[in-house]
Order: structure tokens, then sequence, then C-alpha cells
């Protein structure tokens, strides 16, 4: 049920009679909210204050004004004024009641009726580069990007998953160099992708220890001027003692300073730690310049080189299996996988385009769009020829424009690309695509406990396999710890017990990822998350499995399922109504979560109701209940309780289990 734009439908004539102008009028209906504090409000409407002005009297005349002309008698059970003028409204038990049955009698929907306009929605996430580990913040791009998908389906929208896989960057040419020159034929034939990431970082070592070499003469340079800009700042200084601006300058050339001496060292230490490693000084001699070399590579494999082609066209099955290996454990499918070699074949035209609408330029003997409000421009097309990761992202924005016409286009990156989009939506909108909402839907680091990013151990898509594995072990530490089973008097056959460990182990990462706002980062703690108490997917899946074995109870007890499946909801104690009202607002907050794409609304929504849940649970006794009438709503409202936490944890890709 959408409370709030029923809520809302009903004030709006009425204060359309003072608010002619369309936002306006949406403006102070937004002011109509959903109220936290129990027992005194369900719903708060703050919609007189901003009249005040307007009307020239006090707010509290408005208020009452208001809801002399608002009809609200079918919905609420009281409607009144507080304070300056706020209204206060609370709900008819018994109207909540009837929206509860029509939820329950619609186990599959819980009576969420599909939105009246359906929008088409591409979202892009994963994405990893398949040559390179695949690494903890493209599982935090899946995990979001597939609650994302889902509960924009669920709500009735065209939601098209595409996983832009990496298959063609730079990160090939460092493969295909490293495999010419550096592989091991029997590591390789055991076990491709692993002896593919070795190279990978064979490569990318000694690319960072040349360009560190090289920017000495740089960072000594730049070490030199701040030196002598603090100079001159203290000796202007000392002639104008007084002068506050100056002894600004002092500080600020003082920091520079710093900042350039801890750059310096930095690469001399990083310098100093491989000069002791002398058989990779010798093999950084003898690939000198392997920056260039590796682009060199880049470039034959995306001119057609023969012999790199069938590289690539080797590695990349491979790769994909690998990372597939990690989808299928997750349980995550797309819709499509064009990946960015896909577009190749487009890039050339995408450059031409911008050429022949005049937003880009040659500079500097490369091509580049220059954009309002950034020093550096976007390249499209480099000097030697080559197209970037933005000219892809171009042709396959243009690709999906006349693929699948979408209304939005979401892209779950890490926020360290935000630069990129930002230019990115701004070359698109240049280019026509207007009428699509383009969104970096950002995520924050994953951090580990030093306050660095989190690393798996080995760094690989291995890693991140044994990561998952470590979780399921956690979960089964705690779940299936046997004083604990003991206690709650299950005899889980190993296979039970593999299964939960399975449920709960992956819904603890997933819900770590989804439970914080995902702008922020976080520290991940894998002790913390598969805890049964606090905010976390074991704690929710356990209150859902808790609302089976109460149902399980009463039905050795003589009352079966088909006593409560109808049976009417009354809901009387505070407790009660109070849970009531919590599912009752089930479809407003999935939309809620969708209009910022914040699956971490949904994680806090659940982790209220499984509380809310709770203190039902001990206040409110069940099969000892006044009434058989009120033992078999209470039946009734558990399951409620039980099918929603189900379906919200559905839409984040949570599974649940029975028993545990
Ligand atoms: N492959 C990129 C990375 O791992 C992410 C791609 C995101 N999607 C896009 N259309 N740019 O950093």
């Amino acid at each position: 049920m959408r409370v709030l734009s029923l809520i809302r439908s009903r004030f709006a004539p009425v204060l359309a009679n003072w608010l002619t102008e369309p936002d306006a009028l949406n403006a102070a209906l937004e002011r109509i909210v959903a109220s936290r504090e129990a027992g005194l409000a369900d719903y708060q409407a703050n919609v007189a204050m901003p009249l005040q002005k307007k009307l020239g009297k006090p707010p509290l005349a408005i208020a009452e004004e208001i809801v002399s002309h608002v009809d609200l008698s079918d919905l609420c059970e009281s409607v009144t004024i507080a304070g300056q003028g706020y209204v206060n409204l609370r709900l008819s038990p018994k109207w909540l009641a009837q929206c509860l049955m029509e939820a329950h009698a619609d186990p599959e929907r819980l009576a969420v009726a599909p939105v009246a306009t359906p929008k088409t929605v591409v979202i892009d996430y994963s994405s990893p580069n398949v040559a390179k580990p695949m690494h903890v913040g493209h599982i935090r791009s899946t995990v979001i990007g597939d609650s994302i998908t889902k509960i924009l389906r669920f709500l009735g929208h065209k939601a098209i998953s595409d996983n832009h896989l990496g298959d063609w960057g730079t990160q090939f040419g460092m493969i295909i160099y490293g495999y010419k020159n550096f592989r091991d034929d029997v590591a390789y034939a055991q076990a491709p992708v692993a002896e593919l990431s070795r190279l990978y970082r064979v490569v990318q070592r000694i690319i960072g220890f040349q360009d560190a070499v090289a920017s000495i003469p740089k960072l000594e340079l730049a070490l030199t001027k701040a030196e002598q800009k603090l100079t001159e700042s203290k000796a202007k200084s000392a002639a104008a003692p007084q002068d506050k601006k100056l002894a600004k300058e002092i500080a600020v050339a003082a920091r520079q300073l710093d900042e350039a001496n801890e750059e310096l060292q930095k690469a001399k230490t990083s310098i100093e730690e491989s000069s002791q490693d002398h058989d990779f000084i010798e093999r950084s001699k003898q690939h000198a310049e392997l920056g260039q070399r590796v682009l060199k590579e880049t470039a034959k494999l995306h001119s057609g080189d023969r012999e790199n082609l069938e590289l690539w066209e080797a590695f990349v099955p491979n790769c994909k299996d690998e990372i597939h290996s990690v989808y299928t454990r997750l349980n995550i499918q797309f819709d499509h996988e064009f990946g960015e070699s896909y577009y190749h074949e487009m890039l050339p035209a995408v450059v031409e385009d911008l050429l022949a609408k005049s937003l880009a330029v040659q500079s500097g003997g490369a091509i580049c769009v220059f954009l309002d409000g950034y020093e550096a421009p976007m390249i499209v097309q480099k000097q030697d020829g080559a197209y970037l990761y933005s000219t892809t992202d171009i042709a396959t924005a243009v690709f999906r424009e006349r693929e699948f016409g979408p209304d939005a286009s979401l892209y779950v990156v890490d926020h360290r690309q935000s630069e990129h989009f930002q230019k990115l939506f701004d070359v698109l909108r240049k280019i026509g695509l207007t009428h699509t909402e383009l969104k970096h839907v950002e995520f924050g680091t994953v951090l580990g406990e030093d306050g660095k990013p989190f690393k798996t151990r080995s760094g690989t898509v291995v890693g991140l396999n044994s990561m998952l594995d470590e979780a399921v072990s956690g979960a089964y530490e705690v779940v299936c710890d046997p004083d604990r089973l003991l206690k709650s008097g299950y005899a889980f056959t190993d296979a039970e017990k593999r299964e939960i460990s399975e449920t709960v182990g992956l819904g603890a990462i997933k819900y770590a990822d989804l439970c914080h706002n995902r702008t922020s980062n976080y520290v991940f703690d894998m002790k913390k998350m598969v805890q049964l108490q606090g905010n976390t997917a074991a704690y929710i899946q356990y209150s859902y499995a808790r609302t089976r074995s109460i149902l399980r109870k009463a039905e050795t007890d003589g009352i079966e399922t088909s006593k409560w499946l109808d049976a009417p909801l009354v809901l009387i104690e505070a407790p009660e109504l109070n849970l009531g009202l919590q599912l009752l607002r089930f479809e407003d907050m999935l939309n809620q979560s969708m209009v910022d794409y914040l699956p971490n609304v949904v994680t806090e929504y659940l982790f209220e109701t499984a509380k809310l849940f709770s203190s039902f649970y001990d206040q409110c006794s069940v099969l000892g209940a006044e009434t058989p009438e009120s033992v078999l709503s209470r039946l009734r409202l558990i399951d409620l309780t039980g099918i929603t936490l189900r379906k919200g944890l559905e839409l984040l890709g949570i599974g649940v289990v029975e028993r545990m």
C-alpha cells in the first residue's frame, strides 16, 4: 500500500486552493511524512507553517482550516493538531488491518502495485577488468547493482542489467607482454587464470618501479621549488611581520614542502626496496621502458594483429569462467555481458562524430573534448591512435540508447571514478542524450581493519572465493555452535548445517555491503557480519526462521494453517499495532529506497521490522492470547511478518532458511 501517496492525495485538493503552482503544491505535500513518534502520530503533516506568510494567518488557524476540509475519515482514527500547527494522523486500526490482510492474501507481491509509469533502466554494474584480479570493490558493485535491479523490477520497472566487462584495455597488453616474456608453461597449463594474474603482477611491478625511477628528477625539482617558495615567503614576511596574508603563505608553502618531501621519500623507499632484489633489477633492465612496450602490445591487439588476437581469444574465456564462478556462488545473473571489446569497431565513428560536431578538437597530437569546469579535457584518442576507456563509454551509451532507449542509465561504480562519469555525462548530453537520466551510483571503499583498502589475502579471484568460504565457515561457527543447537532443540543433518551456513555466510557478505550507505567507506569485519545480533543478515534470517518455527509449533498444538490463513486481523495492543504499521510501510519504503538508489533503506527497514517483531513476540502472548480470535490474528500477523522479511531479503539477493 502506498500510504503516503494516499494521504497526500487527500490533502492535495485542499492545499491546491492556496498553492496553484504545481511545484509549490508538491513541495508542501512532501512535508507529509511517516512519523516515528510511536503513540503520538503514525503520519505527520507539517503543511500549515509554510503557508503562514502567504495567508497572513497563524499556522494553528491554518492547520485547523486544513483539517476541517481534508477527508481522512476512512483511514484515520484521529486527526489532531499539535504545537505550532503540526497535523498528527493516527491510522484507524481497522483500516490498517484491512490493508495488511490484502498484503497477506498476496504473498508474492504483498499487494505492492506496479508503478503507474514504468521506466526502462539500464544498470551497469560489477564490470570487473577480466585480466586483473577482481577485487572486493567489484563485489560491492555486484551486490549493490544486483539489489537495485531486483528492487526496480519488483516495483514494475524494466531493469536491464549489463556487466560491462573490462576485456579490452591496457591490462591485456600487460598480460600479453607477460605471457610472451615471463610465462611458466606448467603453471599456465594447470591454472591459466592464476598464471595470468601472476604475469599481470610481474609486469605491473616492473612498470611501477620504472615509473618511480623516472619520477625522481621531477620530484626533486618540485622539492627545490617548494624550498625556494618557502624561503621567499619567509623573507617577505620578515620585512612585514604584521602581514597575516604572508603568515598564511608561509604555512601553505611549508605544507607543500612537506608534501613534496614525502612524495620523494616514498618513491625513493620503494625504489630502495626493489633494488635489494637483484633478479628483479636484472629483469627490469632487460625490459626497459616496459610501459611503452605494453602500450605497443595493446595497440597491436587493437589493430587486429593475429598473434595478439589469438592470445586474447585464448585468455578471455578462461578469465570469464573464473569470474563467473563468483557470480554463480553469489547467485547473480546479468541480462547482458557485452564488455568493452564489443564496442571496439564503433570507436572511430565516435571520434569522427565528436569532431564533426566540433565538440572534440586536436590538442597536442591527441583528440580531446574540453569541458567547462575541468582542468583536464576528456581525451578520446591518443596521439598513437589508441582509444580510451572514455571513448568506449561514449560508444556504449550510444549503443544502449539505440538498443534499449532507456529512461535512466545507472553506473554502479567506485566513487574514485566520479570525475570520469561527470565528464562522460557532460559529453553525452552534448551529443544529444538529454532525455536520459544519467547517474553515477557511486560507492565508497571497503576498508580493512587498518583503515586501508581491504585486500583479500592473495588479491585474486581465488582470494574472493576463499573470502566467501571464510564467511561461510564463520557463519557455521556462530549458527551451528553445538551449545546453541542443543538449546534450540534442533538436530540438523550435516547437509542442513551446510545449507544454513552457506545462506547465512553469503547473506552476511552481501548484507554488510548493502547496510552501509553506499556513499560511505566501511570497515570489512568478518566476525561482526556473521553475528546473530545487531544489524546483520543473520539477525533478519533468524527472525524469519523464528516466525516459521512459531507457526510450526502452532500446527503441532492443533492450530493448522487453514485456521489462521484467512482469519480477520484484529490489532489492539501497542506492540502489534506498531508491527502492523511497519509492515504497512513496505511499499513506501521500497519506493523511497529507489529515489536515490540506496539499498540501505531496505536493510534499515528489515532491521527495524525484526526488532518490532521481537518486542511484539516478547510482549504479546500468541498461543495464550485472550481470545481464540486473537490467537489466529496474531498467527496471521506473524506469517505476514515472515513473508515481508523474506521478500525484503530476496530483493537484496539474500536467501532464508526455514530453521536456524
Ligand atoms: N572496468 C572498470 C573498473 O574495473 C569499471 C567499469 C564501469 N562501467 C563503465 N561503464 N565504465 O574500474
